[in-house]
Parts: structure tokens; C-alpha cells; sequence
């Protein structure tokens, strides 16, 4: 038991039903009405200073001066007080220096106002969680990034849990101005290594089909992934990935305005065209995306070149594709 759990505790101060009001509608009237506990004899009575609650622990207790008439404030300016609940409740025992005698609204008591009165006592504990703010959504992250500010964010990105897997995140690579947009599905092993898109074998027989079109990735295409960073042991990308990370193609989209966008595998057609069709059914024509910009790029399906390399009688069909993504659309 504390010392001062041993003191009697005095009754609370007496307020007329106006002030009840005032002091609710600015929080206090919990903190006014509550018994104070009485100091403990030891301290010496100390009057009415002029501190502000929230310097009163920074600077040394100025001498006792005393207390300021306090202005009458309206009753039609509740928003005048300053005094937010977590500020300190005004000091033990004090009856409102300003109380007025008819209980008229001109005179709220200027403890209350923290111009005169009791001296402050420590606030009640207000547990502040040290929580950090929000993420931004990508989506509204990326709104205004140029392809600068994109890279850094795609890099800086934590949207999902491959971020905590990643050795690099694969952002793109290719030409500016970019007539195709070659889209794949992540980065692979090689791909996270080295930060680039498309760089192991299934990037070399890439190369290669691009350049049976007259297509090259220094010159013409810009080549990069739906998702920007290697799912764990090559997985596919699980659904809350790919709604984290496709703003960044999005974007990537509206500030290349490619020509038009070659689409590698099922997973990436399926993903932009916003649909579950087979890659089967979604080759073999020309789809149109529209951009929020009001554009529509051509968009030409095929298999993903890893496929092609398991697969390699499906190359005659990824020929057809790249010619009809060659042709003038
Ligand atoms: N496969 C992809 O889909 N993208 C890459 O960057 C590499 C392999």
C-alpha cells in the first residue's frame, strides 16, 4: 500500500450542471470529477503557476506568479479550448479558480484553460504504441513514379513475403522508346541472382525467337515479369503476390506505351488479359488491353520459353505467334 492510499481522499469539486457540460464537451469531466489524490504532507503548497502542461517537464518550475484573470471565453466556441484529454488533468484538490459565483458560460475555469491554476500534474499513462505507419498500397506508391522511381520501389518493395526471399528484385530491362513489351512470368534462379530479366537459358532461346523477327532487347524490346521477385524454389505466384505486384507492370505499361506486348505462359496471359482461359484458347489472336489512359495496345500470346525448352515441338507454334506479333497490327 502507498502512502497515499492511506489518506483520506476529499470529495470532488463542486461544479454547476453548466460547467458539468463544458467539461464534458472537452473530455474532461471524468478527469475534473475524479477524487484527486491529497498530496502527501511533505510537499510544499505551491499557488497558481503559469507553465504549459507540456514544457512543465523540460524546463525548471518558474517562481509563483500569479494567477491571470482568465478571458471569458463564448459559449459558442467549445473549439477555442485547448485541452485534449491526454494533457495534464488539473491538480489535486483545486477548486477552479475562475468558478463563477452564478454559473453563468462566461467564465469556463482557467485551470481548465491551463492559463492559471493549479499547477499540472503528470498525465494520466497514455500507452503510445510504437507502431510504424501504414504501407502505402503499390497501387498508390507507383500513381505518379516515373520509370526511375519505379525501379526504387520495385527494389524497396515489401508489398508481399517474396521480398523477404530475394536476392535482387527483377524490374526490367530493354529499350526506350520500346516497341514490344515482352512479358514473363518471375525471375528465375539466374534472374535473381543477377537482377536481370530473362538471363538464363530460357533468356537465351528468348533471344533467340526474338531475333528471328528482326526483334532485339537492346534495341526494340523492353522484357520484363508480372511478378518482380522469385517465388521460393520457382513456385508459382500465389494470387495475394500477384495483386501486390502487378501495379508495378501496370504502371510500367502506361509509362513505356509499348507497341504492343508479347505475353509469355499461362500464368502471365492470364494475369493481364484478366481471365482463366488456357493459353491454347488465348494464342493464336490478337487481344486488346486498355490502359486507364484511354490506350489499347495489341497484346499476342505464346508459350513461355521454358515451356518451349521442355517442350520443343511447341516451337513451331510459338514461330506462328511471332509473326503474327510482327505483323503490322
Ligand atoms: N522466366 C520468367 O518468366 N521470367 C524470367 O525473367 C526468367 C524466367
Amino acid at each position: 500500500m502507498s502512502p497515499m492510499d492511506a489518506v483520506p481522499r476529499p470529495a470532488p469539486p463542486r461544479i454547476n450542471p453548466l460547467q458539468r457540460i463544458w467539461l464534458r464537451e472537452i473530455g474532461m469531466e471524468r478527469l475534473w470529477l475524479r477524487t484527486p489524490p491529497v498530496a502527501p504532507p511533505a510537499m510544499a503548497p505551491v499557488t497558481a503557476r503559469v507553465v504549459a502542461p507540456e514544457a512543465a517537464s523540460a524546463v525548471p518550475p518558474a517562481p509563483p506568479v500569479r494567477s491571470p484573470v482568465a478571458p471569458p471565453v463564448s459559449a459558442a466556441e467549445p473549439a477555442a479550448v485547448p485541452t485534449p484529454v491526454s494533457k495534464p488533468a488539473p491538480a489535486a484538490a483545486a477548486t477552479p479558480a475562475a468558478e463563477p459565483a452564478s454559473g453563468r458560460a462566461s467564465a469556463i475555469p482557467a485551470s481548465i484553460l491551463n492559463r492559471s491554476g493549479p499547477p499540472p500534474r503528470p498525465a494520466p499513462k497514455v500507452e503510445i504504441k510504437d507502431e510504424a505507419p501504414p504501407p502505402i498500397p503499390v497501387a498508390e506508391a507507383v500513381k505518379d513514379a516515373d520509370l526511375e522511381q519505379l525501379a526504387a520501389q520495385v527494389v524497396a518493395c515489401a508489398a508481399c513475403g517474396l521480398c523477404q526471399g530475394r536476392r535482387h528484385a527483377v524490374v526490367g530491362h530493354g529499350a526506350q522508346p520500346t516497341r514490344w513489351l515482352v512479358v514473363g512470368e518471375a525471375p528465375g534462379e539466374q534472374e535473381d541472382r543477377q537482377g536481370q530479366p530473362f538471363v538464363g537459358r530460357s533468356g537465351q532461346l528468348l533471344d533467340a525467337m526474338l531475333a528471328a523477327v528482326g526483334m532485339s532487347r537492346e534495341r526494340d524490346v523492353f522484357i520484363t515479369n508480372v511478378i518482380k521477385c522469385r517465388p521460393p524454389g520457382n513456385r508459382n505466384p500465389k494470387p495475394e503476390e500477384i495483386a501486390a505486384c502487378s501495379p508495378y507492370l501496370m504502371r510500367q505499361i502506361a509509362l513505356l506505351k509499348p507497341e504492343r506486348i508479347l505475353v509469355l505462359g499461362r500464368f502471365a496471359a492470364q494475369t493481364l488479359l484478366g481471365t482463366d482461359a488456357t493459353i491454347g484458347s488465348l494464342r493464336g489472336r490478337v487481344h486488346q488491353l486498355k490502359t486507364d489512359e484511354g490506350a489499347q495496345i495489341p497484346v499476342v500470346v505464346s508459350y513461355h520459353p521454358a515451356y518451349l525448352l521442355r517442350s520443343p515441338s511447341e516451337k513451331a507454334r510459338a514461330w506462328q505467334d511471332l509473326k503474327l506479333a510482327a505483323r503490322d497490327l
